[in-house]
């Protein structure tokens, strides 16, 4: 785990080059395409959002750095492309992620079909200790909303993760979320014999499948 204490940067400096801080923790969102990953990541990370949608090619990141009780946490948020055809480069980058935010799209019942996938995914590809948010995105559609609140939070208990409903839009919920995982990793690292998260903890729940579940889990039709 990093830990640094060097000299405090400039004014100049932006949040990547910011060496002043005791954690850096690596946190990925995934999920389908056209969830509002990339929009989740702007509204928290540089409070603005776009109609536009501009699909990611690929996976970029944004650092953010913020406070978790009296430490300075350095977030490295990686955002992945949803599209299938990326998914060989996007999986490599799960190794290491303290966190995970698995987001669908209130509106699409196809996107929260997905979500056991997306666990699977996780399950596979990470070093099996990650906190993950489930995030129900685009709360401000309510009118166009197929996935019942029930239904989310009930797979979100059974996957042994955290769950919030949110919108990047409207910007509720979006520090929330963030705050939550952070202060989840915090704690789970804690429990860690010697702090580190990637030794593998208490499970505190977490029940990711092997192989997706079909028909009634979570209310999903699909
Ligand atoms: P990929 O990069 O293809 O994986 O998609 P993505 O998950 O990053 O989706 P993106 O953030 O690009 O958003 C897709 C579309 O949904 C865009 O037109 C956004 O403006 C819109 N969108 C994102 N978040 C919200 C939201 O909270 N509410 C509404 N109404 N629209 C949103
Ligand atoms: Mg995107």
């Amino acid at each position: 785990m990093a830990l640094a204490r060097h000299t405090p940067p400039g004014p100049e400096h932006k949040d990547a080059a910011d060496q002043n801080f005791d954690y850096m923790f690596k946190v990925l969102i995934i999920g389908n395409s056209s969830v509002g990953k990339t929009s989740f990541l702007f509204r928290y990370a540089d409070d603005s959002f776009t109609s536009a949608f501009v699909s990611t090619v690929g996976i970029d990141f944004k650092v953010k750095t913020i406070y978790c009780k009296d430490k300075r946490v350095k977030l490295q948020i990686w955002d992945t492309a949803g599209q299938e055809r990326y998914r060989t480069i996007t999986t490599a980058y799960y190794r290491g992620a303290m966190g995970f935010l698995l987001m669908y799209d209130i509106t699409s019942e196809e996107s929260f079909c997905a979500v056991q996938d997306w666990a699977t995914q996780i399950k596979t590809y990470s070093w099996g200790n990650a906190e993950v948010a489930l995030v129900g995105n685009k709360l401000d559609l309510e009118e166009e909303r197929q996935v019942p609140t029930e239904d989310a939070q009930r797979l979100a208990t059974e996957l042994g993760f955290q769950f919030l409903e949110a919108s990047a839009k409207d910007n509720v919920n979006v520090k929330q979320v963030f705050d939550k995982l952070v202060e989840n990793i915090c704690e789970r690292m804690n429990e860690s014999p010697n702090g580190d998260t990637s030794l593998p903890a208490k499970s505190k729940g977490a029940n990711l499948q092997e192989t997706p579940r079909s028909g009634s889990q979570g209310g999903c039709a699909c």
